[in-house]
């Protein structure tokens, strides 16, 4: 085992979703070095499709906050969920956004990605962005990890990437795919549990073979 495993090993596992955070400012060294990891990610074709938009405006963080939960109000309430349960969960919605010191909203871009003639080629081909762009999503979290930061992947983006788009005057090629929030934690959750190898993992064949 090389010498950086247990450290890493370690890292990976305490690694946990940090919602609540300490009012205190985020030095932008520690944006950036987030950020870099995030651009050392495996990548489909090397194409890097990412993209990230750093958000530290307390005025559009809450625009964007507004808009994103007016949006989910919007789908709530055709849900038919009820008028003070909307409230609630879209007030906390804007809470939690607002009262992150940094927010990083990750996009998708298909720029460098291959084309084909093909919608089913087309389709795998998105995926691996969407793949990739996780992969650069995950370099983020552990890396604010290891930088005593907390962070949280929110996938809020995805329900109303338009509104998002129209917020931060994105590009058009530029598909929100989640909201990353960033801050020094002023909480430390229990780990949530996770389903055991023996659940998730076949060795050679899925089906076990009879007798
Ligand atoms: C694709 C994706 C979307 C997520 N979206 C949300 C979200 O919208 N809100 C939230 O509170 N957590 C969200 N999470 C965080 C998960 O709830 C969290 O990773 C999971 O409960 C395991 O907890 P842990 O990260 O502390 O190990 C998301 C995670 C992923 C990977």
């Amino acid at each position: 085992m090389g010498e950086e495993a247990p450290a890493i090993l370690k890292a990976l596992r305490a690694r946990r979703s940090i919602r609540v955070f300490k009012p205190e400012p985020v030095p932008r060294e520690f944006i950036t070095e987030v950020l870099d990891a995030a651009r050392w990610a495996p990548s489909a074709h090397n194409a890097q499709p990412w993209r990230f938009v750093v958000i530290t405006n307390d005025a559009v963080k809450r625009e964007l906050a507004m808009k994103m939960a007016e949006a989910w109000r919007h789908d709530l309430s055709s849900d038919g969920v009820p008028e003070q349960r909307i409230k609630e969960l879209t007030e906390a919605s804007v809470r939690r956004f607002t009262s992150a010191p940094v927010l990083v909203l990750v996009c998708l871009t298909m720029k460098d990605m291959h084309s084909y003639p093909d919608e089913s080629r087309r389709r795998a081909e998105h995926v691996m962005a969407v793949q990739s762009v996780a992969a650069a999503i995950q370099n983020m979290l552990l890396a604010a990890h290891a930088l005593g930061l907390g962070a949280c992947w929110f996938c809020a983006p995805l329900f109303c990437p338009d509104v998002v788009k129209n917020v931060l005057r994105l590009p058009s090629d530029l598909e929100p795919q989640a909201l990353i929030t960033l801050g020094f934690p002023a909480e430390e959750p229990k780990p949530p549990p996770r389903k055991p190898l023996s659940e998730v993992v076949r060795w050679n064949y899925w089906e076990e073979k009879e007798g």
